[in-house]
């Protein structure tokens, strides 16, 4: 009799340690980091006009179902995306934005990438432009949560917790299927806005207790790039928030337009730069053909078309959008710039204006004339 139970704990044991083995491995897979490299030449997905049509057995369902009216606002809105769409063709294929444009698609931007295989879909992130949200409602079609108001918010941006698996952590085979039929889309913003954002999140406010911000990168940044001549009383006119931070905005502004010094910075900070790399550096919009392009300016309109389009808006809703915060606020954008030189202004555009005319952003004169 003893021995039956002895045998029972001993089953009991090696269940769980199986358990706990396949979900380390499963996990290692999932976040995909370092550990596969990709060998594969991407840049075979080919530019826009080379890529072939969309197979026969793909889940792209068009934005507009016959069943709805013919001038429903959501045929409507799908005029927008189609002009929005050949507008960035048109920048892609323009010889001289060449190098701001295109970028091969590589491990770094297959790592960007969410992926949903029970809907068929992809979505690249773009830091800073509401992804949160996004992946909240990822996680919900990937069934880890039944709806995005009971996803623990810390669950969220736990790469190992939140099921979401990257297309980098597919075989090459397996990627160029994904990318081939899979319903992709992106989210793009006011570039500038996005990199004040990014400048008040994570060295600001810094809200999600990431310390080597103000400790490791905040310095290293500093160092290199802070006037330490101009300005004698540097407190007078900086905005509160700024002042009580260790990095000014202007010191950003002078890293992030050092289009080849701050390449040694970047390796250093690693992933971190996420948050301020532009969107052709994180998502390849020339290289891979997105099927919506969404603005977080007009996000009210884009997000149910977004799910509409792909399918799934019988199955999550879109979290609540706080009326306003998706409204470009100019007079944020000028009082950010205002302690900035039109020099230093207009480098850090130049270093940026792929994005700006890829997604139909308009330059902004007031700040660099
Ligand atoms: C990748 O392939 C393209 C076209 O096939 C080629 O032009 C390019 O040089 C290749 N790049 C690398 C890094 O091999
Ligand atoms: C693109 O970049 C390459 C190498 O960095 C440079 O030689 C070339 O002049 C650039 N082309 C344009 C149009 O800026
Ligand atoms: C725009 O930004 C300014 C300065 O940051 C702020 O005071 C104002 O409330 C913002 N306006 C809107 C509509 O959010």
């Amino acid at each position: 009799m003893r021995h039956h139970w002895l045998l029972l704990g001993a089953c009991g044991w090696v269940l769980l340690i199986l358990m706990f083995v396949t979900k380390y491995i499963n996990f290692r897979a999932m976040d995909g980091y370092g550990e596969r490299v990709v060998s594969h030449n991407w840049t075979e997905f080919g530019t826009r006009t080379t890529r072939v049509q969309r197979p026969e057995k793909s889940s792209y369902r068009p934005a507009v179902q016959p069943s709805s009216a013919p001038t429903g606002p959501l045929q409507q809105w799908q005029s927008v995306i189609d002009q929005r769409n050949r507008l960035l063709t048109s920048v892609c294929q323009d010889p001289v934005l060449r190098n701001l444009t295109h970028n091969p698609v590589s491990k770094f931007v297959l790592d960007r990438i969410f992926v949903s295989d029970a809907h068929k879909l992809l979505f690249c992130q773009t830091p800073k432009v509401g992804n949160t949200q996004w992946k909240k409602v990822f996680i919900v079609l990937n069934g880890a949560f039944p709806s995005v108001e009971e996803i623990p918010e810390n669950i969220v941006h736990n790469h190992e917790k939140n099921g979401l698996p990257r297309l980098s952590s597919y075989s090459p085979p397996e990627i160029t299927h994904r990318l081939g039929s899979y319903f992709k889309f992106l989210i793009v913003r006011d570039p500038f806005e996005r990199l004040i954002s990014a400048f008040k999140d994570k060295f600001v406010l810094n809200p999600r207790f990431e310390p080597w911000y103000k400790l490791d990168i905040a310095p290293a940044i500093i160092r290199k790039y802070r006037r330490f001549h101009r300005d004698p009383n540097p407190q007078a006119e900086a905005p509160a928030e700024e002042r009580s931070a260790g990095l000014k905005f202007d010191d950003f502004v002078r890293y992030l337009g050092d289009a080849e010094g701050r390449h040694r910075l970047d390796r250093q900070f690693g992933a971190h730069i996420i948050h301020w790399l532009s969107y052709v550096e994180l998502c390849a919009p020339c290289e891979i053909k997105y099927d919506v392009i969404g603005h977080h300016e007009t996000l009210e309109q884009d997000a149910p078309h977004i799910l509409r389009a792909a399918g799934i808006d019988g199955l999550v809703t879109y979290p609540h959008i706080p009326p306003g915060i998706t409204k470009y606020n100019r007079t944020k954008v000028q009082s950010y710039f205002s302690g900035i030189g039109k020099r230093d202004a207009r480098k850090l555009y130049s270093r940026y204006q792929g994005d700006f005319k890829l997604f139909g952003y308009q330059r902004p004169d007031f700040i660099l004339d």
